[in-house]
């Protein structure tokens, strides 16, 4: 009663105060109020951070303005940005780098020659220590074709040749490469176990097709007059979804993978589904574990709720359809798949720059198209986000598929597989050490109990073993590709971490800098626009000439 009359009391004191004011001020004010509102729902809506995220950021924001805070950041960030000029440039011994072009033209083999000196160990410039010897294996993914085949690559470089100024945009004018594209794409779609129903694109890389499916599940979203469509994310799907997300103004509900399995618990993404969501997400497996969520589960849920799922296999699509034993569920046989993301360029074996998304039917594939028919230019029609393209890339896709063949995937599969578990056996054994869920496609993940994770990633970096590391929860892991499976190197691998482990133990302070300072510093940080602003500066330099000093 006391609360009634309270309320009732105050209501009537705001009702009678409310009465001096001008009511055109008065209405003016709640209609700017009820916008403010709207607006701010709609902010809320189209971004991919949560609100204490951003209340959180907004407070850092005004905080970092204050004087004394900004001088200390500012030193920090400069501090930074000299350490990792000294990282890129440092060592960098090469001269007369271009910033006008070539007063006349230069001829092939000065050109040619340039090109192998850029490359080379002495004047990279790119890598401050010994540039990683990636072609041995000494690099977690990154490259995955063994390019030792002199047949394989006198191959590509007669389609690159053929192809080099072709442009798929033109079919008219290169019907061979339309027919590549739609070859390369129905190859795919039939490993994938998809029928004539089905249908797909290529695109420029893992990240492209994702952003192909996300733009056309928001476009389905629209058209059913969802105004602010959602993803639901397992934490361990790729960033990519979170760039498309961002960049396609769609909110992400994330599902925390538990700390066991590191696999997506299907129950976790029912409870999310409401009346936004404009698709879910499974992988096969995922970047940072390796492990393969659920994907019959989700199919099921998609089902029910009329929800789209999307199956991340830009590693496991060229793999898992070549195993000949057990089979992992993630193909279009599976009821529910909408769409699957196949990198031709990671296990496909073809050079970068190529990935095909394949749809379980042509009217999703119609959701990434743009079409314009009002533009003075003339009628325009562009199957994905990009206006001309390169169809070299097709081409050379098309050629390693060809030159491939099911044999060399089938063996490179197995071979791929049986390394990632000979890797994980042998780790498992290893003091302290905890596997980061059971993936045994192509990815290791672990952690270690004894000594700090990203010591032990920077010791092995030194010894020259680049690993990936992880975060929340910190980690580490290695993605296994065909230079992996060469010579003995899982026994050299293996002996290398026990040894750093045993090195760590004894002395456990003894590695700082690099990975172990960069991650080690960063992953406590609460603010993480501060980490992001790192990660720019990063970048900055990438595009950075060499300190004068230094040229
Ligand atoms: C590599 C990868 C991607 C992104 O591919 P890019 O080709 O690097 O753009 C997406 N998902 C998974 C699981 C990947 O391993
Ligand atoms: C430069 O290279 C040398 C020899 O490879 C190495 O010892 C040194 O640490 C490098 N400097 C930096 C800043 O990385
Ligand atoms: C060629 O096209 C692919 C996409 O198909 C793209 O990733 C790549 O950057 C392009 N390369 C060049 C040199 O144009």
């Amino acid at each position: 009663d006391r609360v009634i009359d309270l309320v009732y009391n105050n209501y009537m004191f705001l009702n009678d105060a409310a009465l001096d004011v001008n009511p055109l001020l008065l209405s003016f004010l709640s209609a700017a109020a009820g916008g403010y509102i709207v607006h701010l729902i709609y902010v809320q809506r189209i971004t991919t951070r949560s609100i204490l995220d951003r209340l959180f950021a907004t407070f850092c924001f005004y905080v970092k303005r204050l004087p004394i805070i900004r001088g200390l950041i500012q030193e920090s960030m400069d501090t930074a940005d000299q350490s990792i000029k000294v990282m890129i440039h440092k060592n960098d011994s090469s001269r007369d780098w271009l910033t006008t072009l070539p007063a006349g033209p230069m001829s092939r083999q000065d050109i040619l020659l340039r090109s192998v000196q850029y490359d080379n160990r002495e004047n990279s410039g790119l890598y401050a220590r010994e540039k990683p010897d990636f072609l041995n294996g000494r690099v977690s993914g990154a490259v995955f074709n063994l390019e030792q085949d002199l047949e394989e690559l006198r191959t590509y470089k007669g389609l690159f040749g053929q192809y080099a100024f072709s442009n798929p945009l033109w079919p008219q004018c290169f019907p061979g490469l339309r027919r590549m594209e739609a070859e390369v794409t129905k190859m795919v779609i039939t490993m994938l176990n998809g029928g004539p129903e089905c249908s797909g694109t290529m695109t420029a890389g893992g990240s492209m097709s994702i952003h192909q499916a996300i733009l056309a599940y928001r476009n389905r979203a629209i058209k059913k007059g969802i105004l602010f469509p959602e993803i639901i994310l397992p934490s361990s799907a790729h960033i990519a979804f979170f760039k498309a997300a961002e960049m396609f103004g769609l909110a992400i509900r994330q599902i925390a993978v538990p700390e066991d399995t590191f696999v997506v618990r299907p129950a976790d993404v029912k409870a999310a589904i409401n009346s936004n969501t404009a698709c879910i997400v499974g992988s096969a497996p995922n970047y940072p574990f390796g492990t393969v969520d659920p994907i019959e589960e989700l199919g099921q849920i998609g089902l029910k709720y009329d929800v789209p799922l999307h199956v991340d296999a830009c590693c496991g699509g060229f793999l898992i359809p070549f195993f000949a034993d057990e089979q992992v569920p993630f193909d279009f046989r599976v009821p529910g798949v909408s769409s699957i993301s196949a990198d031709t360029h990671k296990y496909g074996l073809a050079p970068k720059g190529s990935s095909v998304i394949a749809f379980a039917s042509k009217e999703l594939r119609r959701f990434t198209y743009f079409t314009g028919a009002n533009w003075q230019g003339g009628i325009y029609a562009s199957p994905t986000i990009e206006g001309s393209r390169n169809g070299s890339a097709i081409a050379v896709t098309w050629g390693a598929m060809l030159y491939h063949g099911e044999d060399a995937y089938k063996n490179s599969a197995e071979a791929v597989r049986a390394t990632t578990r000979a890797i994980r056996e042998g780790i498992r054994g290893m003091e302290g050490m905890q596997l980061m869920g059971e993936g045994d496609i192509c990815i290791v993940a672990w952690r270690n109990s004894i000594v700090d994770d990203y010591a032990l990633s920077e010791l092995m970096e030194r010894r020259g073993f680049v690993l990936s590391p992880l975060q929340f929860p910190k980690g580490c892991h290695l993605m296994v590709t065909p230079m992996h499976t060469k010579g003995d190197f899982v026994g050299t691998f293996l002996a290398a971490m026990e040894k750093a482990i045993a090195d760590l133990k004894k002395n456990p302070k003894s590695v700082t800098g690099g990975t172990c300072a960069f991650y080690g510093g960063t992953v406590n940080l609460p603010d993480r626009d501060i980490v992001k602003d790192l990660a720019s500066i990063y970048l900055d330099n990438v595009y950075e000439f060499p300190p004068e000093t230094s040229r």
